[in-house]
């Protein structure tokens, strides 16, 4: 079976933000290559997925999946040893209709051939978008077909159901051997992006978790999927060359920072999508910041809440095992602010006369009665770990 492959949210990194359909078997290999050099495998970026665009135009005379001869000339199953000899797991793309977004053949009522084709090559993990015809079939039971042949191989291979939460795939998603399900459309690199076809900007995608109703859905094994890390992308990476995707300006430091501590409040997949051979100095400090990456593999596996509201301040927080909780005080202000709570409005689990506070942007430490406050960058966040005092 393929129960408990997910018991903390899947990390690792995917091709579609930074390359779009341009990927090739040699981006893959020096991604997987800058997974190990960069040290995020070391902590914790495991699974190495290939997006949109691995396969050729047709598929074979018996319907199965093709890499496509010029982009991945050495094959599928040469490309998994490569990312495999790495000490990484490996993930690949395909679609529940005919097609998949970018045209290209797909699984629909071929879903066990190609569940066993993915097997036979080594793959760990299947993102399933929701592209192409549907052969008048609702989602829930495409989804369920794949669901089942991932699970008659002989495999352990995580499903990844990409179906841009539609239809609340949060109360269903699980029950069709999901590990994870989008609970959006896609993710661009803006802040806000509200005249953009394409996608979501970050204060959109971070507003939907608050409103959607899916929060108390998520558990270890079944995570709600706000869509991969645009951390480190801009202008002049691959995914704004989309052509419905026009991208103004790199994302500041504290912008990169509010992405990623909000994608660890909610227990997120952390999928990073940019060019890891090209790393800045900030983007590689906040894709490896160890102690907000504990907030997203927290045992508990809890999304956070949204507690407070007031002007353009946010605070929201979440419980962590061991009567630990963690709290965000966010500004959405374009002016540096005071952002302000008491542990008695948030998700701390335990009453005590003091608490121990630790930032885990800056590592300071301090101590409070219950009040929490700070003065937060623009588009910044302050992100601690709040526990009792001993
Ligand atoms: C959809 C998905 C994206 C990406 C593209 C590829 O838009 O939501 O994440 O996989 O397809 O074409």
């Amino acid at each position: 079976g393929n129960s408990k492959l997910a018991q903390t949210p899947p990390m690792g990194w995917n091709s579609w933000n930074v390359y779009s359909c341009a990927v090739t078997e040699e981006d893959i290999r020096d991604a997987a290559d800058a997974l190990v050099e960069t040290g995020l495998r070391d902590v914790g970026y495991e699974y190495l997925v290939i997006d949109d665009c691995w396969m050729a135009d047709e598929t074979d005379s018996r319907g199965r999946l093709r890499p496509h001869p010029e982009d991945f000339p050495s094959g599928i199953d040469d490309l998994a040893d490569y990312v495999h000899d790495r000490g990484l797991k490996f993930g690949i793309y395909s679609s529940a209709g005919t097609r998949t977004c970018q045209g290209y053949p797909a699984s629909l009522g071929r879903e066990r051939l190609h569940a066993q084709q993915f097997a036979e090559w080594g793959i760990d993990y299947l993102k399933y978008d929701n592209c192409g015809d549907h052969d008048g079939r609702d989602a829930i039971t495409r989804y369920a077909a794949m669901g089942d042949a991932l699970r008659e191989t002989d495999r352990d291979i995580v499903y990844s159901i990409c179906e841009w939460g539609l239809n609340d795939p949060w109360t269903w998603g699980r029950n069709v051997g999901g590990h994870l399900w989008r609970t959006t459309g896609d993710i661009v690199a803006k802040w806000r992006a509200e005249d953009d076809e394409f996608g979501d900007g970050l204060v959109q995608i971070i507003d939907r978790a608050a409103e959607q109703g899916s929060a108390e859905y998520q558990a270890p094994d079944g995570w709600n999927d706000p869509d991969m890390l645009q951390v480190g992308n801009g202008p002049d990476s691959g995914q704004s060359q989309h052509e419905a995707v026009t991208v103004e300006r790199p994302f500041t430091k504290a912008e990169e920072r509010t992405h990623f501590s909000f994608w660890c409040m909610f227990s997120a997949p952390l999928m990073a999508g940019t060019d890891l051979r090209n790393l800045s100095e900030t983007t590689h400090e906040v894709l490896t910041n160890e102690q907000a990456i504990a907030i997203n593999q927290d045992p508990l596996g809890i999304q956070a809440t949204r507690d407070r509201v007031y002007g353009s301040r946010e605070v929201w927080s979440k419980r962590l095992v061991d009567d630990e909780a963690a709290v965000v005080l966010f500004n959405q202000g374009e002016e540096a602010d005071e952002v302000r709570t008491h542990v008695d409005e948030v998700n701390v689990p335990v009453t005590a006369d003091r608490y121990r506070v630790r930032d885990l942007w800056t590592d300071e430490e301090w101590e409070t009665d219950g009040e929490l406050s700070d003065t937060v960058d623009p588009h910044g966040v302050t992100l601690v770990r709040v526990s009792p005092a001993e």
